[in-house]
């Protein structure tokens, strides 16, 4: 709702909630105070997305598949589903990860909405799946690799997250005491987010690794995913930096810096920074991503699907700085 609201070409911004219907926007989230007189309403697809251009759906996993028959009866313009119902097109490989889906045939509809790899592709897109956070950062950090054809075998990502990955119901595992000055993993034996990223590995190559291994990481933070990865190059690598600024020349959210990136500063932005270093006379590469898991990694890359795929500039809305110290 921040980025919309304060979006250039967007108008007519309206907030569904179960438990806020009624509640101003500033009182629920507080940073909205100043922005516009608005209040949720009760939650309801039908009137949410009847006659909407653009509908997105920040909803728990499985619940865009309950609600995918009643939007499409409604016909709104667009759909960006934030969840992973509609983000894995290899039905076996979506079950592996998140059981058995109620419509698998819609997600035929969907294009993967890596906005800035997939870039032009989202023009008149219809239907658009958000990535993941992690597949996010994961797949921006091997995305050059593939495009050279360097990637050899199954690459291994080490990835950190802050609290708000997790949502903002309160968990054990997000509780302040526990969190705070804290540093665990979670997940070794295979992470949801692995399947997506398996699923746009074959996507864009039907030789190299097809799957990445993710080892995430609770780190004490609110915001924030740092990535690293270690790769094996089918042939030595001498100059990674010159690979991944060619990968990614022009794309406006994209920075390859010439030293490992600060998490601090893409927090709260649509950017990532990316750093990438030979091993072993190239014949392995470490590289670092580091995003913001609600911007770059949710809502900022919608609205970035949304601009492209609505034919609007790239960067509209969306080219805000960080805020550092954070
Ligand atoms: N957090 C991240 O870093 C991140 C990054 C990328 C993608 N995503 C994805 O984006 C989606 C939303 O993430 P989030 O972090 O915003 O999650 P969240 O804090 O759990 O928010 C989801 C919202 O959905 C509503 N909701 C909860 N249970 C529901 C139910 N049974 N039926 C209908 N609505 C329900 C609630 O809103 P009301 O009570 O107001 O209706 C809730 O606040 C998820 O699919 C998540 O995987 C999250």
């Amino acid at each position: 709702m921040r980025l919309l609201l304060s979006h250039p070409e967007v108008e007519g911004v309206r907030g569904y909630s179960s438990t806020h219907a009624g509640e101003a926007w500033g009182s629920v989230h507080p940073p909205l105070s100043h922005l516009e007189e608005g209040s949720f309403e009760e939650f309801d697809v039908s009137s949410a997305a009847r006659g909407a251009d653009v509908i997105f759906l920040a909803l728990p996993h499985g619940k865009s598949q309950e609600l995918a028959p009643e939007i499409e009866r409604c016909d709104p313009s667009v759909v960006v589903d934030l969840a992973a119902d509609f983000r894995i097109s290899d039905p076996k490989l979506y079950e592996q990860y998140y059981g058995p889906h109620m419509c698998f045939e819609s997600v035929a509809g969907y294009l993967y909405g890596l906005a800035d790899v997939e870039s032009y592709g989202l023009r008149n897109a219809t239907r658009i799946a958000a990535p993941g956070c992690f597949a996010t950062a994961t797949l921006l950090g091997l995305y050059p690799l593939v495009k050279a054809g360097l990637l050899a075998k199954t690459p291994v990502c080490i990835g950190l997250t802050g609290s708000s990955g997790s949502g903002a119901a309160l968990k054990p595992t997000t509780h302040h005491p526990r969190r705070s000055n804290n540093l665990y993993g979670y997940c070794a034996t295979g992470h949801r987010h692995e399947a997506e990223i398996a699923d746009r590995l074959r996507h864009w190559s039907s030789t190299g690794a097809q799957e990445c291994t993710l080892l995430p990481h609770s780190a004490p933070l609110v915001r924030g995913i740092h990535a690293t990865l270690s790769a094996e190059m089918v042939e030595p690598c001498l100059d990674p930096l010159a690979l991944f600024r060619d990968a990614y020349a022009g794309r406006p959210f994209v920075k390859i810096l010439a030293q490992p990136p600060q998490l601090s500063a893409v927090v709260a932005t649509n950017f990532a920074h990316i750093h990438a270093v030979v091993r072993r006379g190239g014949r392995e590469l470490v590289i670092y991503v580091v995003i913001d898991n609600l911007v770059k990694g949710a809502a900022g890359q919608a609205v970035q699907a949304m601009n492209l795929a609505l034919g609007l500039e790239e960067t509209s809305g969306l080219e805000f700085s960080g805020v550092s110290p954070c």
